[in-house]
C-alpha cells in the first residue's frame, strides 16, 4: 500500500481547509453605513471639491498618512493603477528607462510599459528575492530615470544600498509595497522608503477590500499629479489656466466609497493580522528547521518581515525535485507555488517586443535610439528560482491555526520519509 497521497495513499489533510476570511462585523457595518448614505462614489472629474472624492475616500487617505507617517496618500482602485499613477507622477514616459526586478507580479512591469517607458531588468538576491543593488548598477544608462523596487513576499529590499545608487545617479525610487504593509527597514515602515510608495488592497493581500490601492508620498507635486492621473486630469488642466503647460492624460482610477470604508477597517486590523500570522510563521519555521536542502526564509537583521507568503528554496540536497515535491504536497492537501512568477522578460510581450498592436513602440522609434534585448539568461538568479528552486506556502495566513501549520509540517516529513515512492 502506498503512503503518499500522490500515489494513492491517504492524504494528511482529510478535508480542505476553509477559505481565509478576514472580513468581520466592522467591515460589514462600514459597507452598510455607505449603502445607507446612498452615495457610493463621490468623485467628479472636474476642478471642484469633489475632484478629491467622498468622505470615506478622504478618511482612508488620512488614516494611511497617519499610520505610515507620510504626508500624502492617494487612493486608487488597484495597486496596478497606483503604480501607473506613480510613474505619471514622476513624469516617466517614452524614451525613459526604469530599472526593475523581473521577479514580481506582472503589474509592476506593466505599469512601466503602460507609460511607454522601457523596463530594464536587474537580477534578484537569492536570499531575499528582492532586487540586487549590485545588478542595479550594471543596468544604469544615460536614459535611466527611476528604480522600481518591489518589497517581495513581506520582506524589504536593501534600501540603504539602493538609496545610495539613486542619490549618486540622480534617480527616483518607486516602491511597490503591495506585499509588505507593516514590514520595517531599520525601524521605518516600508512603503515610505522611496519617493513614491504603493500598497494593494486586493483580495489576496494582508489588508483587503476586494480591489483597491493607495499611493503614498511626502512630495506634494507628486501627489497632485497622481490625483490628476486618477481622475481625468486633462479636464482639470483645461479648467486651470495656471496649469496650461502641464502634460497629463488622466483616467478613472477612483476608489469607491464602499471599498474605502472597508479598507479603512482592514487598516485598523493590520497589526492584529500581522501579529497572529507571525506566531504561525515562527511555529512553521521551528517545524521545518534542520531539513537538509530546504532553505528557510532569510531575514536581514535590519528588516522586520511580515511574510505575505512563506518563501523557501529547494536545493539538490533535499533529494526531491521542487515540482515533484509541490505535486506531492498538493496531493496531501497543501497547495504550494512552483516558482512564483516567470521572469517578466521571458513572456511573449517582451520576447516579441509587442506592447501596442503591431508596432515595436516603445522599444523602437526616434524617442529611443538604442537597442534593447530581453534574452534568456538575462537574470540568472530569477530564472533559477522560477525554474527549479523556489516555492512558497500561504499556510500561515490569518486566521489559520497552529493545528493547520502542524499538519503542513507533518505532510513535509511524510513526503521525505516515503520519498522512494516518488
Ligand atoms: C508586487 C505586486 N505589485 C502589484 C500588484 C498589483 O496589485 P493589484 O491587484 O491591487 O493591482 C500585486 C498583486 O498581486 C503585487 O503582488
Amino acid at each position: 500500500m502506498p503512503h503518499l497521497a500522490l500515489r494513492g495513499g491517504e492524504p494528511v489533510l482529510k478535508k480542505q481547509l476553509p477559505p481565509v476570511i478576514t472580513i468581520g462585523q466592522e467591515e460589514k457595518d462600514a459597507a452598510m453605513r455607505v449603502l445607507d448614505r446612498g452615495v457610493l462614489s463621490d468623485f467628479v472629474g472636474a476642478r471642484i471639491d469633489k475632484f478629491l472624492g467622498g468622505v470615506e475616500v478622504k478618511r482612508l487617505e488620512e488614516a494611511m498618512c497617519a499610520f505610515f507617517g507620510v504626508r500624502h496618500a492617494v487612493s486608487t482602485n488597484s495597486a496596478t493603477t497606483a503604480l501607473h499613477a506613480a510613474l505619471v507622477a514622476l513624469e516617466i514616459g517614452p524614451g525613459d528607462e526604469v530599472i526593475v526586478t523581473p521577479y514580481t507580479m506582472s503589474a509592476t512591469v506593466a505599469a512601466i510599459l503602460m507609460n511607454g517607458a522601457i523596463p530594464v531588468f536587474a537580477d534578484i538576491d537569492e536570499r531575499t528575492f528582492c532586487i540586487d543593488p549590485w545588478s542595479i548598477r550594471q543596468c544604469i544608462s544615460d536614459r535611466t530615470k527611476a528604480i522600481m523596487v518591489v518589497n517581495l513576499f513581506g520582506g524589504v529590499a536593501d534600501f540603504e544600498a539602493i538609496r545610495e545608487i539613486a542619490r549618486e545617479e540622480n534617480l527616483k525610487i518607486i516602491e511597490d509595497n503591495a506585499q509588505s504593509p507593516l514590514a520595517r527597514y531599520r525601524g521605518k515602515l516600508a512603503g515610505n522608503l522611496g519617493d513614491v510608495g504603493v500598497f494593494s488592497f486586493n483580495v489576496h493581500k494582508i489588508m483587503q477590500c476586494g480591489e483597491g490601492g493607495v499611493l503614498v508620498t511626502d512630495n506634494q507635486e507628486y501627489a497632485f499629479r497622481a490625483q490628476l492621473a486618477r481622475n481625468h486630469g486633462e479636464v482639470y488642466v483645461d479648467q486651470s489656466p495656471e496649469l496650461a503647460n502641464t502634460v497629463i492624460l488622466g483616467s478613472n482610477y477612483r476608489m469607491s466609497e464602499i471599498h474605502a470604508a472597508i479598507a479603512y477597517e482592514q487598516l485598523q486590523k493590520l497589526e492584529l493580522f500581522t501579529k497572529k500570522k507571525l506566531e504561525l510563521i515562527d511555529h512553521l519555521s521551528r517545524g521545518l528547521k534542520g531539513i537538509p536542502g530546504l532553505v528557510l526564509p532569510y531575514v536581514p537583521s535590519d528588516v522586520e518581515h511580515v511574510f505575505y507568503v512563506y518563501p523557501m528554496r529547494i536545493l539538490e540536497s533535499f533529494g526531491i525535485k521542487r515540482d515533484v515535491f509541490v505535486d506531492a504536497m498538493a496531493a496531501e492537501g497543501f497547495p504550494m507555488s512552483k516558482g512564483y512568477t516567470k521572469p517578466f522578460y521571458l513572456m511573449p510581450i517582451l520576447q516579441n517586443r509587442r506592447v501596442f498592436n503591431t508596432t515595436h513602440f516603445p522599444f523602437e522609434g526616434s524617442h529611443y535610439n538604442k537597442k534593447i534585448t530581453y534574452l534568456k539568461g538575462l537574470c540568472p538568479v530569477a530564472e533559477r528560482m522560477y525554474e527549479s528552486e523556489f516555492t512558497f506556502t500561504m499556510i500561515c495566513q490569518y486566521p489559520r491555526t497552529i493545528a493547520d501549520v502542524d499538519l503542513f509540517v507533518t505532510a513535509v516529513h511524510k513526503i521525505l520519509e516515503y520519498k522512494n515512492e516518488l
